[in-house]
């Protein structure tokens, strides 16, 4: 039995993109393109998995990792050349290889499967991976004879008029059988209107030779959605992003408007849950089940619990465990660490801060680098003040305290559990278990105040 192998192609600068990002880094829903191309050719189970790296070689490398291996292209001569720089790593051995392009993000795993099967099913040397496009443009396109069978593929810019109005396109997508292909490639020129080495010219050459040329086409052109420039790369988004949703949908997610949930590819969701229109979740968020994410939420690598309820706020690294609330218009940053049943009104911002079981923060309030206790209450407007100037200090609050409103717990301090803070206080010295501490002036009343304003001579007030 023979082996399977893919060459994905990431080495060119994206010109069209305008960007100082290499194009196949370019992310649709999170994820860069040819990240996403790897993780559908990871479901075929390759043999290997060769990567032909250039223009930013070092951080292709550093994104994918150890899964797969990779072929340098020091000058990007075109897609042929490309495949060729593989040869060391995949040469010699038997078996078919399949070669995609790393800015086609939407391709899957069935229809490279598919494609395999295709492909053993006719014997081919060959297979390319066509579908119809409405508009061609920019594509190569499949060129057959007169009984349909596979002649060549014709690159746009070298394409005659009749050629052009074909509206069968090469995907860039295709397998073949892994010597012959290394053996084709050395034939290959740069006779062309762009003058590089097209791997897509490896088609004619075995069709001279006499050898199974076919060509399977995929009944989804949306799949195969190359992406060029940033009007595609948007498509590819708004594809991506409905593909995604379907699937949370699928899984027993409710998304109240699917067209403005944006769910990055890596966000999972527990069942139940409801999302509204205008939400953000991004990066590597956790969703339990039966949350509820309101709109104009973001949600960026957070983890929530089940029965999470949020509205209208912002959430970075952080974490709320099961029955917590928070919202409208609050903010989590980073190692925020919110406990189970714990009400985060709106107004209020949490920080590097751990807050207990049942605790209520409920408005305008500012938490950041302390520690809290389960079943505080934390009233209005109270600061942690944590800063200053040069140095972050840490607060600690004891369970079942209950710190007044309009209060600044000035960092480093410690409130022991069942302590009690007076309205206003600006706390800068521990407060012992039970006791009050009231840091205010003491309120005096002037009687008869009025007595000394010149308004007083005036008969008319009073
Ligand atoms: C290519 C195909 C075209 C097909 C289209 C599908 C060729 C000649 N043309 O055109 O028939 O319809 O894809 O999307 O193959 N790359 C390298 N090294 C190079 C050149 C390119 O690694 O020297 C990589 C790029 O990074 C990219 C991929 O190969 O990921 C395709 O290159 P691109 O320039 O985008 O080819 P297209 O013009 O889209
Ligand atoms: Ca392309």
């Amino acid at each position: 039995m023979s082996g399977r192998y893919t060459v994905i192609l990431a080495a060119g600068q994206g010109t069209r993109m305008k960007s100082k990002l290499y194009k196949v880094l370019h992310r649709v829903c999170g994820r860069a393109m040819v990240d996403h191309v790897l993780t559908q050719v990871e479901q075929t189970n390759p043999e290997k998995i060769v990567t032909v790296v250039g223009h930013g070689a070092e951080a292709v490398e550093e994104l994918l990792g150890a899964r797969s291996d990779y072929a340098f292209q020091e000058a990007q001569l075109g897609t042929g050349h490309a495949v060729l720089q593989a040869e060391a790593k995949l040469g010699a051995l038997a078996g078919m290889t399949l070669v995609v392009n790393g800015d086609t993000p939407l391709l899957t795993a069935q229809t490279f499967e598919k494609l395999y099967a295709y492909h053993q099913a006719k014997g081919a040397k060959a297979t390319i991976l066509t579908a119809h496009a409405s508009d061609p443009t920019g594509y190569g396109r499949i060129i057959r004879n007169e009984l349909g069978i596979v002649e060549k593929i014709v690159e746009q810019k070298d394409a005659t008029k009749e050629e052009a109005a074909v509206t069968e396109i090469n995907t860039g997508v295709y397998c073949f059988d892994n010597q012959t292909l290394f053996k084709a490639l050395h034939q290959v020129t740069n006779h062309n209107a762009q003058g590089e080495y097209y791997l897509t010219d490896v088609i004619q050459i075995l069709k001279d030779q006499g050898e199974i040329v076919a060509a399977y086409q995929t009944p989804d052109f949306n799949e195969s959605l190359g992406v060029n420039d940033r009007v595609a790369l948007a498509q590819a988004t708004k594809l991506m992003q409905r593909r995604i949703n379907e699937g949370h949908m699928r899984a027993g997610v409710t998304l109240i408007d699917p067209e403005t949930a944006h769910i990055d590819a890596d966000v999972q969701i527990g069942n139940d849950t409801i999302i509204e229109g205008q939400v953000n979740l991004k990066g590597q968020t956790v969703i339990g089940s039966d949350c509820y994410i309101g709109a104009n939420s973001e949600l960026n690598d957070s983890r929530l619990a089940d029965h999470v309820h949020v509205t209208s706020s912002t959430l970075e690294q952080a974490q709320m465990a099961a029955g917590s609330d928070i919202g409208p218009n609050s903010h989590l940053r980073p190692q925020a660490i919110i406990g189970a049943d714990v009400h985060i009104g709106n107004f209020c911002e949490v920080k590097n801060a751990t807050i207990g079981a049942r605790t209520k923060v409920g408005h305008l309030s500012y938490v950041g680098d302390a520690t809290l206790g389960s079943d505080i209450n934390v009233g209005c407007g109270v600061v942690f003040v944590n800063y200053d100037g040069v140095h972050k200090f840490h607060s600690e609050v004891g369970s079942h305290s209950f710190i007044g409103s309009n209060s600044n717990i000035v960092a480093p301090v410690k409130l022991a559990d069942h302590s009690f803070v007076a309205a206003g206080s600006t706390i800068t010295d521990d407060v012992p278990t039970r006791a009050l501490a009231i840091a205010r002036a003491r309120q005096t009343n002037k009687n008869d105040y009025w007595q000394k304003l010149p308004l007083a001579q005036d008969p008319e007030w009073h």
